[in-house]
């Protein structure tokens, strides 16, 4: 900070500003206060590059805080916090779904103006849930507020709602989904098959369309099966018909993981065994 100062007399006092030892940078300015030079403290440079660190810590503090907000409105289950890029255990049959998941990260910005979302479909055990979570938590990173949840907790989250609040408590689940940027749907279909589970399902899935927000849907079921079991009682897809607008379809082929993990297992039992 520099200070302009014209008459003679602050000048002469000029020469005897206090000085830092360590750095010998001004410890103290002279101002024009009604026409006479007064000393005011200010920071030298040591100072002021500790006060800069202070401040980037605060940043960093405030930001942390925000992120762990921002988490614990995801409704995100503490077991899929680890499903994240870094702990991608790539092979040959997934390393085109890591591609899919960074990238459509990397494209955010694109993917949100154009409502893209996606529809993960396939067997069980092949790495749908993983794969939606780690784009869940790549974007949380970045603090994109984003929920992530299966149909069924989900479902059952607005039950429990409507239970203490009544039917306003209800809606209000239903509007702060509408907060989030994105919303990943874990296991759409594995819910109850009743005309009301249709009901809300529909509910969320019309309010993201109409606020052109995408989603990332998960489901074991084939296309068919999952528009047989969204479809409502009067026949019509409407559900369905929303999702196939919003969401590319990209089949998860492979062999279960699960399987593989289930071996991986048997052969540390046999050790024991034997
Ligand atoms: N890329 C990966 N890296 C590490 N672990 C993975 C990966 N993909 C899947 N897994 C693990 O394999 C198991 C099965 O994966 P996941 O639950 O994602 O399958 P899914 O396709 O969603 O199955 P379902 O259709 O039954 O829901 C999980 O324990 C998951 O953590
Ligand atoms: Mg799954
Ligand atoms: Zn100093």
């Amino acid at each position: 900070m520099k200070v302009a100062l014209g008459s003679t007399k602050i000048s002469e006092s000029q020469s005897n500003v206090k000085t830092c030892p360590k750095c010998g940078g001004k410890k103290e300015l002279i101002v024009n206060i009604a026409g006479e030079g007064r000393k005011v403290p200010c920071l030298c440079h040591c100072e002021s590059e500790k006060y800069e660190r202070l401040q980037e810590t605060e940043e960093q503090k405030q930001k942390m805080l925000r992120l762990e907000k921002l988490r614990s409105h995801s409704l995100m289950g503490k077991q899929f916090e680890n499903c994240t890029f870094e702990n991608f255990e790539l092979n040959n049959q997934n390393k085109g779904m890591y591609k899919l998941g960074k990238n459509y990260c990397k494209n955010w910005q694109e993917m949100k103006e154009r409502n893209m979302g996606l529809l993960l479909y396939g067997s069980p055990g092949t790495g749908k849930t993983f794969l939606a979570f780690c784009i869940a938590n790549g974007l949380l990173d970045y603090m994109i507020p984003v929920i992530a949840i299966s149909s069924i907790g989900l479902l059952n989250r607005i039950k429990e709602t409507y239970d203490s609040w009544g039917r306003e408590g209800e809606i209000e689940i239903i509007n702060n989904l509408k907060n989030a940027s994105l919303l990943v749907l874990d296991d759409l279909g594995a819910e109850n098959n009743t005309s009301w589970a249709k009901e809300k399902i529909y509910e969320i899935i019309d309010s993201r369309y109409r606020d052109g927000k995408p989603c990332i849907i998960t489901t074991n079921l084939t296309r068919e099966g999952l528009k047989k079991k969204l479809t409502g009682d009067d026949g019509i897809s409407r559900t369905y018909d929303r999702i196939v607008e919003m969401c590319y379809p990209i089949e998860i082929r492979g062999q279960s993981r699960r399987i593989e993990t289930a071996k991986e297992k048997e052969e540390v039992i046999k050790k024991l065994i034997n």
